[in-house]
């Protein structure tokens, strides 16, 4: 359904139509700019990306974002353009390819036919220039080029020309990114602007850049598209403007008269805060920048994001006075279909954005080349795949038993594809509830919101008639017993446990066996890393919750290498207020009950520590398989005509952590695939 039609009277303000300058938006759901990478080629607007972004508009999203328009720079392709190698969202500024405005053409349209308005972001991103050469991302040391008044000028026609081409290609609307480190930015702020010219001083010199782009790109598109700004409602580092300023220089912004919209959100691109704010971050937290914006700007629309991930938060915005619009942009990436199941008031169907970062880690970290990289998130498997669920998702044509084993992300979500399809879906699950790992991940402090995707699962399990038997453990004979047509052993994996003399003791526990409530551990902890992502940081952090002395020893250079520089700075900030030490480069040699040995990653010398009640260990896991050899082993006469299994009377599968332990996000695809295969 598109984005008008029955409104339950739950939402009566979101699902209000509002004015934009000359566009109307059909309500006040918003996907704000969100660069995930849809297109096959990164930056074009191709069928991927017209497919991930149109779904959203379909599922009655009012305002679609999209994602953002590199601008043309005098630096050269090669420059890079981000803060540290390989980690360009998009290098090329595509608008003035042959094809670029057909193409765009095409996706303004399909937005359009569902009544939702389409709003392109244009940027400059090169972060090795700016108003200064001074460092614009604190964290990092890359020192940019100063532009002279005459590169500026050139930079300022580059929105007016590529406006233009935009205009052309009918969007409804044009924001301006002057926030999250964007080359505007770097003139709005003090601490990166330190120019003596024109461009630079008190609080209305430094808004002069973004005055003379707006002022560019209306006079050479007048009214016929809405023209907005995003920015950032306060710096939050040493020497940036807070809120206060911000007002005045959006202020100073607004008097040129060129505004429709303001977009306010708070946070850097690389941490603290993280304006693409983890599970860490209470909901619309930074509401309160909105809310001035809205008091001082009367008339102009407010679009206020932050961690929105559900209709009654941003209900609730809007009736305080946050915010005209609210930006829900991985809230559609988890559910492309939340605001028409809102406006139904059909709310147990929403799969809600669970905050686990996955979507920007990919986008931005992927190390694979830009043209196999796919925009990924951890509950929605349908993310950068929507083109082949297009084509292959499809009812069952014969109903078939379906046996699932293990309700963790994998199998729950096998069960719910098949049993969407058609099939008759039986799960086993020998916890006392679905979810898995994932109910280690949302024992940890900051993570609760896990669960909501462990709720999704249940509801729709039990909405589509999936026979859920928990605390129940088979082996390979009772499953035979059911006659399946097919099988999938969702097993998951093991915590790993090392041979290193000494592990066996009294005083060694698992991580898994701690977030469980299965161990209990005493005063003083010594965590040992094996592990890159959010499980040693969460076990640390558990442990320091519970007023414990926590030491992490990592293997190598430092603790969670692998998570996004969106999320790592609210889980380093707990692990500093919990008191957490952090050794590195230090891998185990052997436990004693009151001596830790260590050899160092870095010359092997060996180091003793003491003190110690208890030892935990983070290792990752190992896949636990063992049921699906057994099955194997039961179908052998089958498989051996058979080899690959495709044609045999009964399919078996080995699916999500107990082929091989990965993250949320390939367990949830892996799971679906397999849903899809009966
Ligand atoms: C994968 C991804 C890419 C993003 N890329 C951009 C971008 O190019 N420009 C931008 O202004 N914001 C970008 N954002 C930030 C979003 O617009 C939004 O502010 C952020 O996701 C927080 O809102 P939410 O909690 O509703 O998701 C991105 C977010 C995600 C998840
Ligand atoms: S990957 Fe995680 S943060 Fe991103 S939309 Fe999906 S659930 Fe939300």
């Amino acid at each position: 359904m598109s984005a008008s039609g029955a409104t339950t009277n739950q939402f009566r303000r979101l699902f209000e139509p509002l004015k934009v300058g000359p566009m109307t938006v059909p309500n006040r759901i918003c996907e704000t700019t969100n660069t995930i990478r849809a297109a096959q080629l990164p930056g074009f607007v191709d069928d991927p990306f017209i497919a991930h972004h149109a779904a959203k508009a379909r599922g009655g999203t009012g305002w679609i974002g999209s994602e953002t328009f590199l601008l043309n720079s005098p630096l050269p392709n090669e420059a890079a353009d981000e803060f540290f190698p390989g980690t360009g969202a998009i290098r090329i500024p595509l608008f003035n390819m042959p094809g670029f405005v057909e193409s765009l053409a095409k996706f303004a349209g399909a937005v359009r036919e569902t009544g939702s308005v389409t709003v392109c972001q244009l940027t400059q991103l090169n972060f090795t220039m700016a108003a200064s050469s001074l460092p614009i991302v604190e964290a990092y040391d890359w020192i940019p080029h100063e532009l002279d008044s005459q590169e500026i000028q050139q930079l300022i026609r580059t929105y007016a020309d590529a406006a233009a081409k935009f205009a052309e290609a009918g969007v409804d609307g044009i924001e301006i990114h002057c926030a999250h480190e964007t080359l505007p930015q770097t003139f709005l702020s003090p601490a990166m602007n330190r120019r003596g010219d024109e461009w630079g001083g008190d609080a209305r010199a430094r808004t002069k850049f973004l005055r003379e782009v707006l002022v560019g790109v209306k006079e050479r598109v007048g009214d016929a598209l809405a023209l907005g700004i995003r920015i950032n409602g306060q710096e939050s580092r040493e020497g940036g403007y807070e809120l206060l300023e911000l007002r005045e220089m959006v202020s100073h912004v607004a008097e040129t008269g060129t505004l429709d919209f303001v977009n306010v959100d708070v946070g850097h691109s690389w941490g603290g805060p993280s304006y693409v704010q983890p599970s860490y971050y209470g909901h619309a937290v930074y509401r309160e920048a909105g809310k001035a914006l809205k008091v001082d700007l009367a008339g102009i629309p407010i679009l206020f994001s932050g961690r929105v991930n559900d209709p009654g938060i941003a209900e609730q915005l809007l009736e305080e006075g946050c915010c005209d619009l609210v930006g829900m942009t991985r809230a559609g990436i988890a559910d492309p279909e939340f605001a028409n199941k809102a406006r139904e008031g059909r709310l147990a169907e929403i799969r809600r954005c669970i905050g686990c970062n996955r979507c920007i880690a990919k986008s931005i970290h992927d190390d694979a080349p830009d043209m196999f990289a796919k925009p990924t998130c951890s509950v929605n498997p349908e993310v950068g795949n929507e083109l082949h669920y297009a084509m292959t998702y499809k009812p069952a044509q014969e109903r078939k038993r379906f046996v699932v084993v293990g309700g963790g992300a994998a199998g729950s979500e096998a069960a719910r594809v098949a049993a969407s399809r058609g099939h008759e879906v039986i799960l086993f699950e020998r916890g006392s509830k679905l979810g898995g790992q994932i109910n280690l991940a949302a024992a940890a402090p900051g993570r609760d919101s896990f669960e909501d995707f462990v709720i999704f699962q249940e509801n729709e399990l039990k909405r589509h008639g999936v026979d859920l038997r928990l605390g129940s453990e088979v082996d390979a004979a009772s499953v035979m017993a059911l006659e399946p047509d097919a099988i999938a052993c969702a097993t998951g994996s093991r915590p790993r446990r090392p041979d290193t003399p000494g592990v066996e003791g009294p005083n060694v526990v698992q991580g898994w066996d701690l977030l469980a409530g299965r161990a209990e551990v005493g005063d003083r902890v010594a965590v040992i890393s094996q592990e890159d992502y959010f499980e040693t940081p969460n076990v640390a952090d558990y442990l320091a919750e519970r007023g414990k002395r926590v030491e992490i020893f990592h293997k190598y250079l430092g603790i969670g290498s692998q998570i996004d520089r969106y999320s790592i700075a609210p889980v380093m900030t707990r692990l500093v207020q919990g008191g957490v030490k952090i050794h590195t480069g230090m891998r185990l040699a052997s436990v004693s009950e009151t001596r830790l040995e260590f050899r160092s990653a870095f010359g092997g010398q060996i180091q003793s520590f003491e003190g110690f009640d208890s030892v935990v260990l983070v290792y990752g896991s190992t896949p636990d398989a063992r049921l699906y050899h057994e099955l194997k082993n039961e179908l052998k006469d089958e498989l051996e005509n058979d080899p690959d299994g495709a044609g045999a009377a009964t399919r078996l599968f080995l699916v999500g952590s107990a082929w091989v332990p990965r993250y949320l996000a390939e367990a949830t695809q892996h799971g679906a695939r397999v849903g899809m295969e009966i």
